[in-house]
């Protein structure tokens, strides 16, 4: 085993079978976290950077069946910021020392281009040295070039699953895996930095599953790759489904550093939700971004896309310091810069 994760971290590859029996075996993986941070530390030393999340709605048109937004459930308390609501997260953000703002939310129809670009074009104006982060799902490309014209810096679209039949099966119809790489791959040529991503232990996903998006993402070579647990949420056709587990999340993380010895790859809430010290440990096993979360309390609590999210509650400058400890314990620093990506 430990022949595997030395070619992989000179080859930076390995076959699919070995890929495989990597990501089955049953020992510990004390050796694969160690080789993946010392791949992190030859790209970005001990540095880990920040990322302020501002969750912008949570009104959607989709109805993905792990998602707890999903358009199906009733029971969701809808929200919107208003544009001076998200400005003022940023200012507030800015003051504790964000570079990168990311906007996230659900496909919701607000979200037209002129929207998006005049908050983009505001966030911009207000600080220009900040990188400016979209994550609003699946647009034309018309929209993509209208977002980056106006200045988006980057974008995140986790693609969930690189299968077919995995990807129809936590989807309904009107959606298709072959959009969301179109997708991706638009988003790609336009220049943006681009993250893609999956979840771990999803339903039905196995070792090949896995091997799949490891492939799917040597063929896009994103520059961002965001992975968490799959967790179930209560009002979803998933809710009675198993989480995704700590070790293979971690195991995953330590893969992809290898893989992909460049990528900025966040240690994310989700990881920090199946585990207190989810997060520490991610960072351990290769992951050099934090996502502290920046949306107003009020409007957070609702943006619940699986069962007990951390960071409900917690006011942005609460979340910020809490980070800033939790990086430190591991022995890292959080330092205060855009953090673009060192290809
Ligand atoms: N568990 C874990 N992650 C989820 N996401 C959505 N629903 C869940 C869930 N139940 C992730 C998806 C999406 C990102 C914003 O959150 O991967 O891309
Ligand atoms: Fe949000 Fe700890 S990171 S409270």
């Amino acid at each position: 085993m430990e022949q595997l994760i030395e070619t992989l971290r000179t080859q930076r590859d390995l076959s699919d079978e070995e890929l495989t029996a990597l990501i089955t075996r049953e020992s510990d993986d004390k050796d694969l976290f160690a080789a993946a941070d010392a791949v992190r530390r030859e790209h970005y030393g001990t540095d880990v950077f920040l990322r302020g999340l501002i969750e912008f709605t949570n009104v959607c048109q989709n109805d993905c069946y792990y998602c707890g937004i999903r358009k199906s459930n009733a029971q969701a308390q809808r929200y919107r910021l208003t544009q001076e609501q998200i400005l003022h997260s940023c200012e507030n953000g800015y003051r504790m020392g964000f570079r990168t703002f990311v906007l996230q939310g659900g496909e919701d129809p607000r979200n037209t281009d002129a929207w998006v670009c005049s908050m983009v074009d505001k966030i911009k104006t207000a600080h220009p040295d900040c990188a400016v982060t979209l994550s609003i799902g699946e647009q034309s490309r018309a929209s993509y070039q209208a977002y980056f014209e106006a200045g988006a810096d980057r974008y995140l679209l986790r693609h969930e699953t690189a299968s077919d039949a995995h990807y129809r099966r936590l989807h309904p119809k009107e959606m298709s895996l072959a959009n969301r790489k179109r997708c991706l791959f638009d988003l790609k040529e336009i220049g943006y930095q681009v993250g893609a991503g999956f979840m771990v232990g999803s339903p039905w996903q196995t070792p090949k599953e896995l091997v799949a998006d490891l492939r799917f993402l040597q063929e896009l070579q994103p520059d961002m790759i965001g992975i968490g647990p799959f967790i179930p949420h209560h009002e979803t056709p998933f809710a009675d489904k198993q989480p995704g587990t700590l070790e293979l999340t971690l195991r995953m993380l330590s893969i992809l550093r290898l893989l992909f010895p460049y990528v900025l790859l966040p240690a994310t809430t989700a990881l920090g939700t199946i585990s207190p010290i989810g997060r520490e440990l991610g960072l351990k096993a290769g992951a050099n971004v934090m996502m502290p979360n920046l949306t107003p309390t009020d409007a957070r609590k609702h943006y619940d896309l699986y069962d007990n999210k951390i960071c409900m509650d917690e006011e942005a400058a609460k979340c910020r310091l809490c980070q800033e400890g939790r990086v430190r314990s591991v022995g890292y620093q959080i330092v205060s810069d855009r953090g673009d990506v060192r290809r």
